[in-house]
């Protein structure tokens, strides 16, 4: 019998998401679930009743309804204690569960023999969770949002504009700590045409944040950020002050900052002091992302959005929410791909596998006992790292080149190859006819040469080295350009040239000039990619 997956309305105070839309239904019913709605359960983020039952699902009149039919409940926020209530005994719930902040929740569930799965417990370094990865896609609208919230509270453009009446500077953008939601942030304000600056304990991410068009500002004191599994830690003293230092400098020159700096199981670090927003610009905007684990300003007031020293504080909670039919979608769409895991047959049940990481990972409660927290997953083991032993540069430099994944021939070897070489080019030379062996000379010069570039060149740039290639091979125009103005005889008059050979000239000059320009356009791309 197909299980009834059943979505109630959320009940947090001002909750606009709801955990599955109406195109997502359809894909749900296809997987061979019977799906149910509350009504009014989507009216907030733009998906109405109709457009539910016009996707096949049932609307129920209520909650208690809802909770007491469904076999599975997909919500979005963590449910309240009215709601487990109305569970049904051996229930399964999916959505944001914080299992660690909510014991009492988790109490309570397990003794409803519920099976649960916290997405926010997903193993998130798993490259094939990423598809369910609901922290991922919620703080990209986060970022997005607290962007759109700052520009909202700022009196200014956020682009830098010559008009008739004056000229307007960009507006300067600050972004503290450069994870999912301050990378969106930081290509949000980017593509507004803002000066954007970004900082992050983590070094790896000063790459990504300039691929976003924002500019990285290093902490000038060494110290790695790293805390494992891509978060990040508490940092020293040494590097907090270092850190206040440069933040100063920052608050006093730009008109925006959005801090989103959080470390997992730990109050949000304190990164803008008072007096820091004190020296900041009248008119200025703070959107601190991090207001609900504490905030990373001193003055943000979680939920609210504050005027301090002539400075517009945001502190909203709920930026996700704020842009509700999007976040919806993302969030129905992590939630899709987590059944299709749970549901390999197509029949509308599930198994709960607990030889998949990425399910086990998540699942915090089965059938009534607790799960959580999961064994690590199995990673697939890292590449080895380069050894740095004196030895390493000393074979580097024997191999003589810059290859080094292919042995070089020894000396013995290189020289039988080339005697062998040798007699192969004499025994040619005695007895093919002399147009051939000039022919021949060329082409054997042209494999060596072709041979000495592309193994000398790092493979990462093997791609680039093609495509020029492919650009430089199109030597073929100056045949086709002969063909369609042949040169002068000596009287001075050109042959005029056969109809069909001109034809087929300009299409071969055609169609070579968009292998040469789209070659040399590829490979001014791709080696952009390569340069700091
Ligand atoms: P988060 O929300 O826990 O933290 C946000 C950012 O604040 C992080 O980049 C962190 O380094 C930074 N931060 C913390 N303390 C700071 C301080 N004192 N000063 C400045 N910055 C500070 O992290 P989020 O966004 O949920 O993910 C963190 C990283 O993990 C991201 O880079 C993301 O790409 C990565 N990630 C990796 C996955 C994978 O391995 N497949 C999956 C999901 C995320």
């Amino acid at each position: 019998m197909a299980l009834l997956i059943g979505v109630p309305k959320e009940t947090a105070a001002g909750e606009k998401r709801v955990a599955t839309v109406p195109e997502v239904v359809e894909k749900l019913i296809k997987l061979g679930f019977r799906v149910a709605v509350q009504s009014g359960a989507g009216d907030a983020a733009n998906c109405s009743d109709e457009a539910y039952r016009a996707a096949g699902a049932e609307v129920l009149p209520d909650a208690a309804t809802l909770w007491g039919r469904a076999d599975i409940v997909f919500k979005v926020r963590p449910p309240s204690p009215d709601e487990v209530a109305l569970m049904r005994e051996g229930g399964m719930l999916v959505g944001f569960v914080w299992p660690a902040q909510n014991p009492a929740l988790m109490e309570q569930l397990a003794a409803r023999k519920a099976t649960v799965l916290a997405i926010d417990a997903l193993p998130r370094q798993l490259s094939r969770a990423q598809k369910m990865d609901a922290l991922t896609s919620q703080a990209g609208v986060s970022g997005y949002r607290a962007v759109i919230e700052a520009a909202n509270a700022f009196g200014r453009f956020f682009n830098g504009q010559i008009t008739a009446a004056g000229k307007v500077p960009p507006a300067k953008v600050f972004v503290a700590g450069a994870g999912v939601a301050g990378l969106a942030a930081i290509g949000t304000a980017a593509n507004l045409g803002a000066i954007v600056r970004a900082n992050d304990t983590r070094a790896e991410v000063a790459d990504q944040v300039v691929s976003l068009g924002g500019e990285f500002v290093k902490v000038d004191y060494e110290e790695e950020g790293s805390g494992g599994g891509g978060y990040a830690k508490v940092m020293s003293e040494g590097f907090q002050a270092a850190q206040r230092e440069m933040y100063a400098k920052q608050a006093r020159e730009v008109d925006i900052i959005i801090t989103t700096a959080l470390i997992p199981g730990k109050p949000a670090p304190r990164l803008i002091t008072a007096e820091m927003v004190q020296t900041m610009r009248p008119g200025s905007v703070i959107v601190d992302m991090a207001a609900e684990q504490g905030g990373n300003c001193e003055l943000t007031v979680p939920g609210e959005a504050v005027v301090r020293h002539g400075v517009t504080i945001v502190g909203y909670t709920d930026l996700a929410s704020r842009l509700a039919k999007q976040s919806s979608t993302l969030y129905a769409t992590n939630l899709l791909r987590l059944t299709e895991d749970l549901c390999k047959t197509k029949d509308g049940t599930v198994d709960v596998n607990f030889d998949d990481d990425a399910i086990r990972g998540l699942t915090v409660i089965k059938d009534g006992a607790v799960t959580w927290p999961a064994p690590p997953p199995k990673l697939p083991p890292a590449p080895p790292k380069p050894k740095a032993d004196a030895a390493a540069p000393a074979a580097a430099k024997a191999k003589g080149h810059g290859h080094g994944s292919v042995e070089p021939m020894s000396g013995k070897t290189l020289a039988i190859v080339f005697a062998i070489g040798a007699v192969l080019f004499w025994f040619v030379g005695a007895y093919a006819p002399a147009s051939f062996l000039q022919h021949f000379t060329v082409f054997v010069l042209a494999c060596f040469v072709g041979y000495m570039v592309v193994w000398n060149v790092t493979p990462s740039l093997h791609t680039p080295l093609m495509s020029v290639t492919n650009a430089i091979s199109s030597i073929i125009a100056i045949g086709a350009l002969v063909q369609v103005a042949p040169p002068l005889t000596a009287a001075g008059a050109a042959d005029r040239p056969n109809t069909l050979i001109l034809v087929c000239a300009v299409v071969a000059l055609v169609l070579t000039a968009i292998n040469m320009f789209g070659g040399f356009a590829v490979t001014r791309r791709m080696l952009a990619m390569f340069r700091k």
